[in-house]
C-alpha cells in the first residue's frame, strides 16, 4: 500500500502540513531536528507525492508527452534523447509514445496524454500517407486543450507551432553533390512518396537535375519505407536502371544498400556511389564512412524545447514555423563517376 503524507506525519510526530512544507521546501521556520525526522520517515516509508493529487492543486504535472513515429530509428532516438535532456534541466519529465507511423496509435497517444493532463505534447508526426488519417488527427488535436508543438513530419498545419528542417534542400544538396561528381543516372531509394519529408526530398532531387538541363526519369525512383529493408530491395531494381549513384532518403536505407552490395560483389564507391540523410551515429563508423546530409538534431531539440516552454507559459503565443538548414557531410561513399 502506497504511503500517504498522513502516514509520514504520523511516523514523524508532526502535522501533514508540516510534512508538505518540508518536502516542498517552503520558506517556513522548522527546526533541523523536525526536518530530519520527517525526511527519515519519507525514506523509511518510501513516500512519493501523489502526482495526480499534486496536479489537482498546482494545475500542472511537470510532464510532457512526446510522440515518435519510430523510436528504433537512431534519428528519432537521438532527437528524443536531446529533448529529454533539455526538458529535464527544467525539471520537466517526458513520457514517450512510439506509434510505428500508425495514425490510429498516434490518436491513442494523443488521448492518453490528454487524459493524463500532461502540460504539453510534442508530436513528431502529423503527416500520414492517407490524408484522411492526417485530417482525423488534426480534428482530434483541435479538440485537445493542451499546447502541442509539431516537429519533423509536419503536415501543412499553419496554425500550430512547428520545427522542421528544409526537406527540399536535403534532396537538393544530396543530388547536387552527386551531379558535381559527374553522376547523371542517380537512383532514389525512398519511403512512401505520400509522406511530405520524402516528396520534398524528391522535389529537391528533381530541381537539382532540371537546373543542369537533365530530365528526371521516374523509373529511377524506388519507394518502399525509410528502413534498411528498403535499401536491400532498392539495389537490384536501381541497378537494372543502370544507375551509377543512389540517393538514399535516409541513412538506414543506405545501410541496406551497403548490405546488399556485398551480395552483388559491388564496391562502394568504386562501383556505386551512395549518399544518405540524417548522419546517424554509425554513418561515420561503417566502411566506407557514409556521405550524408545531416539534420541539425541538437538545434531541432533546442527550438522544440524553447517552443514548448513558451507555449506552456503563454498559451496564445504567436506561433512560429521554424525551418532549419541541413548540412552536407562529405565522406568516402561517393566519388567521381567513371
Ligand atoms: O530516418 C528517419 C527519417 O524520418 C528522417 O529523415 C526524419 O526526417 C524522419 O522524418
Amino acid at each position: 500500500m502506497r504511503a500517504t503524507i498522513k502516514d509520514v506525519a504520523k511516523a514523524a510526530g508532526v502535522s501533514p502540513s508540516t510534512v508538505s512544507f518540508i518536502i516542498n521546501n517552503k520558506p517556513v521556520p522548522i527546526s533541523k531536528d523536525t526536518r530530519e525526522k520527517v525526511m527519515r520517515a519519507v525514506e523509511e516509508l518510501h513516500y512519493r507525492p501523489n502526482q495526480l493529487a499534486v496536479g489537482l492543486v498546482t494545475n500542472t504535472t511537470n510532464t510532457i508527452g512526446l510522440i515518435l513515429p519510430d523510436s528504433t530509428n537512431p534519428f528519432f532516438a537521438t532527437l528524443s534523447n536531446q529533448i529529454e535532456i533539455k526538458l529535464r534541466q527544467k525539471n520537466i519529465n517526458v513520457i514517450i509514445g512510439n506509434t510505428s507511423g500508425n495514425a490510429k496509435i498516434t490518436r491513442e497517444y494523443l488521448r492518453i496524454f490528454s487524459d493524463r493532463c500532461v502540460d504539453g505534447i510534442i508530436l513528431a508526426q502529423l503527416d500520414f500517407e492517407d490524408e484522411e488519417e492526417t485530417a482525423k488527427c488534426q480534428k482530434l488535436i483541435h479538440s485537445i486543450d493542451i499546447p502541442i508543438i509539431y516537429v519533423d513530419r509536419v503536415a501543412d498545419e499553419r496554425n500550430h507551432y512547428s520545427v522542421e528542417v528544409d526537406q527540399k534542400l536535403i534532396g537538393y544538396l544530396a543530388t547536387n553533390h552527386l551531379l558535381d561528381l559527374g553522376h547523371t543516372r542517380i537512383g532514389c531509394a525512398s519511403g512512401s512518396i505520400n509522406l511530405n519529408v520524402n516528396s520534398s526530398r524528391y522535389e529537391g532531387y528533381r530541381t537539382a537535375l532540371k537546373e543542369r538541363k537533365l530530365t528526371p526519369d521516374p523509373n529511377l525512383l524506388f519507394c518502399d519505407s525509410l528502413s534498411i529493408e528498403c535499401g536491400i530491395k532498392a539495389l537490384p531494381d536501381l541497378l537494372g536502371q543502370n544507375v551509377t549513384a543512389i540517393f538514399a532518403f535516409n541513412d538506414m536505407i543506405a545501410y541496406g544498400i551497403y548490405k546488399e552490395c556485398r551480395n552483388y560483389n559491388l564496391s562502394i564507391p568504386g562501383d556505386l556511389s551512395v549518399i544518405g540523410v540524417d548522419n546517424i551515429v554509425l554513418s561515420d563508423i561503417i566502411q566506407p564512412p557514409l556521405t550524408t546530409v545531416a539534420q541539425p538534431v541538437t538545434q531541432i531539440a533546442d527550438y522544440v524545447v524553447k517552443g514548448m516552454l513558451d507555449l506552456m507559459k503563454i498559451p496564445n503565443i504567436e506561433f512560429e514555423h521554424v525551418k532549419l538548414n541541413p548540412i552536407l557531410k562529405v565522406r568516402a561513399s561517393t566519388m567521381q563517376a567513371v
